[in-house]
């Protein structure tokens, strides 16, 4: 299917504003910068010179915080880091004083980590920069998405009519959220697969089929992307223990024995041996550290256009 030029967004706040010319044409960028970080030119990209971008985490990250540290870099931008521990947040501040006082350093691109859902929405309405989210409590994850699809895309060419289970704890996930998302807008078939107590109130409505087991879920996916279960998320336990998760709905090499065509993505951090095998984790079914590499690809692909916009827009 051929797709028109698009992608004309300031800000990514949720999966669930991008069409699907906007996906494919984002990841047409993304292959680009993915040949540029493989092939190592010596001349740096320039495309952000003058562009100060932002770094706001309010809550902790390490694949989405240097992924972006390194995109920015990459495309020549001024990067700044803010990280809510040791800053005057503990003093009371609030998130909009916060943003404000950073933005009055002239900001440009403002990517946001937030626990709370909505953060980066909020801010959108609010702050002059572009809000590019980076994950916001149980909410969106956009960014991890794309890159999860873009791996997919790399490795199997196409998306559509791909089966993918998306498998753990779905009710505390952001990523679940946004990859439903970008998976369904490309035309894939997914399910999800956890405990039911895990599971978000109106999964009837996503537009997703559920299997109750593992088992299940490996005889139909394609594709299964891994989830941790999120206990900082958690009030209470909502699961009887460990071991049962592990039993009913954590992947093992017996599995990916079983169905040795299966492939495994996993946004991390993993917790080897809970809602995978540490060998599932390196196993050759396994996409994991692809999806770190295609992310850098696909932020630098996501912060040039929207850099790209907000001159347009002037
Ligand atoms: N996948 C992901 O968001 O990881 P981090 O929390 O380390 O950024």
């Amino acid at each position: 299917m051929a797709f028109e030029p698009s992608f004309s967004h300031r800000h990514l706040i949720s999966a669930a504003q991008l069409s699907a010319a906007d996906i494919h044409f984002l990841f047409s960028h993304a292959t680009k910068y993915l040949n540029f970080s493989r092939s190592r030119v010596d001349k740096p990209l320039d495309e952000l010179q003058g562009v100060a971008v932002v770094l706001a985490f309010f809550e902790n990250s390490t694949r989405t915080r240097f992924s972006f540290d390194i995109a920015a870099k990459r495309l020549s931008a001024e990067v700044t880091t803010f990280q809510a521990a040791g800053s005057s947040v503990s003093k009371g501040e609030s998130l909009l004083d916060t943003v404000r006082n950073i933005e009055a350093m002239d900001v440009d691109i403002l990517v946001l980590r937030h626990p709370s859902s909505g953060a980066a929405h909020f801010l959108r309405d609010r702050v002059q920069s572009s809000i590019l989210n980076a994950g916001d409590g149980w909410h969106q994850h956009p960014t991890q998405a794309l890159l999860d699809a873009f791996t997919l895309y790399n490795r199997v060419s196409s998306v559509q009519g791909l089966k993918v289970c998306i498998l753990g704890d779905i009710l505390h996930s952001r990523v679940a959220r946004s990859n439903i998302d970008i998976l369904r807008t490309l035309g894939a078939e997914v399910a999800v697969c956890g405990p039911g107590t895990l599971m978000p109130f109106a999964i009837d409505t996503f537009g997703v089929r559920r299997f109750r087991n593992v088992h299940e879920a490996l005889e139909w996916a394609d594709v299964v992307n891994v989830l941790r279960i999120q206990s900082e998320r958690m009030k209470q336990g909502l699961f009887p223990s460990e071991e049962e998760f592990v039993r009913y709905f954590g992947v093992s090499m017996q599995h990916l024995r079983r169905h040795p065509n299966v492939l495994v993505l996993h946004p991390g951090p993993i917790n080897r041996g809970v809602e995978l095998d540490s060998e599932v984790a390196d196993s050759p079914q396994s996409l994991i550290l692809s999806q770190v590499q295609h992310g850098v690809a696909i932020r630098m692909a996501l912060l040039s256009l929207v850099a790209r916009n907000r001159r347009l827009q002037q």
